[in-house]
């Protein structure tokens, strides 16, 4: 079989995304979530915040860019799962099937991520029902802690709420992820963007701005620790879906001849600056309403609440918030849970519906597990803390970097040069020895030196 039937027959499995803009939504979709609005406030003000944020910064661009690059590559050569497509290439390029292993790591990332996502984006709507029936007003710092305690206090409304959203992301899953999609994205990017520049004058106009400023991007090196570099690295990987195989699933659906760095600048770009213009929204509030920084998963829904609070109909806009910041956790919830599902239906020829729901049920009842670490079994705690906070460290901080790294030495070691360049043909030479470089040695070394400097190696 020569080199363009196989690329034809890999084709086939999947189809194509209709153009380079649907690719890109997908992405920034699966990029942009929790991440960036949630996770990315709270973990900077966990670990001091502006030297956090730098650090944060430069793993993004030292180590995720030609991570990003590299999954790609692998993805679009491929054409297939992450596991099957590491498996094929691994093939084709060495002689070795072992490179499957690097997906399944991926996989088994997602499916904890995905089990703990599911809560919180169910936390997400649990606020979108309450502004709509006008349950956030009148707040002060008191009530809004009160009403968060309630919300983690009570296992059943989280059941609830975490059930709604691993159904709704099943149910799509089931469908096939291309239709709608587009749609989806297309409408909430904006729609997100608009609410947090509407928040972001609150914050200039009513907050403690500068407390806030000073805050996230004044960099205080006293308060850097080797688990909070670690944490940066984690985070940089989690914003950017790298290291578990979605990207490279997705492609997988990239056609042959778009940018792959171009995209690549984009997506970043894009994902960078939500979750800045997020932290600049919440710090400020932080200040002023006398909250701490160091309130951990809550500090989004203790902040954002009291803002809305204040702004004349401000409930409008805390419902519409809350409800794009849902569909922003269902586009990446989708790439969470698309390899694997994919890998269910090319591997046990079960159909799409059948394989969604069988992984969906097991991500669903792990995602108990992380329920009960805010009530029932918050004293349950060991290593990181509750096991809420276990399956985090463990799939953002270990897996993640784990397996990107080792897609990223796939990419610039194992595959051939001329495979290679010819995936980034587009680019003039110099960019793409920057890439190899990064991909190489920088991204690489990066990684593991701050996987020794954690484990107090170095
Ligand atoms: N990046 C998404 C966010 O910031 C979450 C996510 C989607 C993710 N796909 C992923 C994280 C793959 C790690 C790996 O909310």
């Amino acid at each position: 079989m020569n080199n363009h039937q196989g690329n034809q027959e890999r084709f086939s499995l999947h189809g194509q995304w209709s153009s380079r803009m649907t690719f890109i939504l997908a992405v920034t979709g699966s990029a942009i979530g929790l991440g960036n609005i949630w996770k990315f406030p709270y973990i900077a003000g966990d670990n001091g915040g502006g030297a956090f944020v730098l650090i944060y910064l430069i793993c993004i661009f030292v180590i995720g860019f030609p991570i990003m690059v590299s999954e790609i590559m692998i993805g679009r050569k491929g054409r297939r799962n992450p596991i099957t497509s590491m498996k094929i290439l691994g093939l084709e390029e060495q002689g070795s099937e072992n490179w499957k292993w690097v997906g399944l790591i991926g996989l088994m990332a997602g499916f904890i991520i995905l089990s703990y996502y599911s809560v919180i984006a169910g936390w997400t709507l649990h606020y979108f029902k309450m502004s709509l029936l006008g349950e956030l007003s009148n707040l002060n710092s008191e009530s809004v802690q009160t009403i968060f305690g309630e919300l983690t206090g009570s296992a059943i409304t989280q059941l609830m709420y975490h059930t709604a959203f691993m159904a709704i992301t099943v149910a799509i899953i089931a469908k096939g992820i291309k239709d709608g999609l587009e749609r989806a994205v297309k409408l909430m990017m904006p729609g997100l963007l608009f609410i947090l520049i509407v928040l972001l004058f609150y914050s200039i106009l009513q907050g403690d701005f500068m407390a806030g400023v000073n805050f996230l991007l004044m960099p205080d090196f006293t308060k850097i620790t080797s688990q909070s570099v670690l944490a940066a690295m984690g985070q940089a990987f989690f914003t950017l879906s790298l290291g578990m195989g979605c990207i490279v699933m997705y492609g997988a659906y990239l056609p042959k001849n778009e940018s792959i760095i171009g995209t690549t600048t984009t997506i970043i770009f894009c994902d960078t600056i939500i979750a800045l213009l997020a932290g600049l929204v919440i710090f400020p509030i932080v200040f002023q309403f006398g909250l701490k920084p160091t309130d951990g998963p809550g500090l989004i829904f203790l902040t954002l609440p009291l803002a809305f609070n204040e702004i004349t109909g401000g409930y409008i806009f805390s419902g519409l918030f809350f409800i794009l910041l849902a569909f922003a956790a269902i586009t990446s919830a989708l790439s969470l849970l698309e390899p694997s599902v994919a890998w269910m239906i090319e591997n046990k020829n079960y159909s799409r519906g059948k394989s969604a729901l069988i992984i969906g049920v097991l991500i669903w009842l792990l995602g108990f597990l992380s329920i009960f670490s805010f009530n029932i079994l918050s004293g349950f705690t060991f290593w990181k803390g509750t096991l809420f906070d276990n399956f985090d460290y463990l799939a953002s901080n270990i897996l993640l970097p784990l397996s990107g790294l080792l897609f990223t030495i796939f990419a610039s070691w194992i595959m051939k040069k001329e495979n290679s360049i010819e995936e980034l043909s587009d680019v003039s030479r110099r960019v793409y020895k920057l890439w190899r470089f990064g991909a190489r040695y920088i991204a690489p070394i990066g990684v593991i030196l701050v996987f020794l400097n954690a484990i107090g190696i170095i």
